[in-house]
């Protein structure tokens, strides 16, 4: 039998068929339906399952269940996306609708935390025991292992580090907050200061510190000094083995590595920083997290 996992996105929703094995058979992605509706969303979700049945020479019959990976909060028990600002998706009963369509069990996760079960499963994260992944995108989301296991919140709703309040009364965040995490700590952040200097988007701010700019650079160091403050104070919290980052901005390597590991080292209670690593799950992270928490 296989499962398929779907991790929904702002931009596009990717979809993947894993086997028993946990190998990642096939995958397929198609944009995110903007503004039109979680039904919308449901039917492209439909179209993707015939691609991956196609693609893999699958019947219906072969698969028993799937996985669905939203970056938002969610009631675990009953199967509703409860705030996902990005999707504009609030109260949504994701899990009926698409048990409706794929006429398979459906379960839901948080995006990141489908990523942290990925990596403790088969990637950066593997054979820990407490441990952390963040990923760094078009917001910040992140996954606690705790005692080898995956902590999906105390009430079910998943975890939200990405909305701790790093700046009190700060930068205004999507969740209608001021001063979290997300809105220091996000890809979009470099990419918000940035535009004023005619830089598009994250990478081109961090190519441009790269080759030595001095306007991208402060841009980078005040970027890398809020990110070392949020890891620290999530080291000082959980005292973890590892934190793995995942996410575009990882792209940039030791460039961000090496000064982000000197910062939170400064900034860490305990005499001993944890590692801090680049996940290797990519962008199939929530994918094959999806698919594990799968029937
Ligand atoms: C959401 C999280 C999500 C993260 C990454 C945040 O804005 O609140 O649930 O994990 O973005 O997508």
């Amino acid at each position: 039998m296989v499962r398929i996992g779907y991790d929904i996105g702002g931009t596009n929703i990717a979809a993947g068929v894993l086997d028993a094995q946990n190998n990642l058979l096939f995958k397929q992605s198609l944009p995110f339906p903007r503004g039109m509706g979680v039904d919308a969303v449901v039917s492209v979700c439909q179209d993707l399952y015939g691609k991956l049945l196609k693609d893999a020479n699958l019947t219906e019959a072969d698969v028993s269940g799937a996985g669905a990976a939203v970056p938002g909060s969610i009631d675990l028990e009953n199967g509703v996306v409860i705030d996902a600002h990005n999707l504009d998706f609030h109260h949504t009963p994701l899990c009926e609708l698409l048990r409706k369509a794929l006429n398979k069990p459906v379960s839901l996760i948080n995006d990141a935390d489908a990523a942290a079960l990925a990596e403790n499963g088969v990637g950066a994260l593997k054979g820990t025991q407490t441990s952390i992944l963040i990923t760094i995108g078009t917001g910040i989301g992140g996954g606690l292992i705790l005692n080898g296991k995956l902590f999906r919140g105390g009430r079910g709703n998943g975890t939200e580090p990405g909305h701790m309040v790093l700046v009190n009364g700060g930068r205004a965040c999507t969740c209608g907050i001021h001063g979290c995490a997300e809105a220091y700590c996000a890809a979009t952040r470099l990419a918000k200061d940035g535009a004023p200097f005619g830089w598009h988007g994250a990478k081109e701010v961090i190519d441009a510190a790269r080759e030595g700019n001095p306007d991208a650079r402060s841009i980078f160091e005040q970027f890398v000094d809020d990110l070392g403050s949020y890891l620290a104070s999530l080291v000082n919290l959980l005292d973890p083995e590892r934190i793995a980052i995942g996410g575009g901005v990882c792209g940039a390597g030791r460039f961000l590595l090496d000064p982000l590991r000197k910062n939170v080292a400064e900034k860490c209670f305990f005499e001993t920083c944890p590692e801090i690593v680049v996940a290797t799950s990519g962008n199939d992270a929530g994918i094959i997290g999806a698919c594990l928490i799968a029937e």
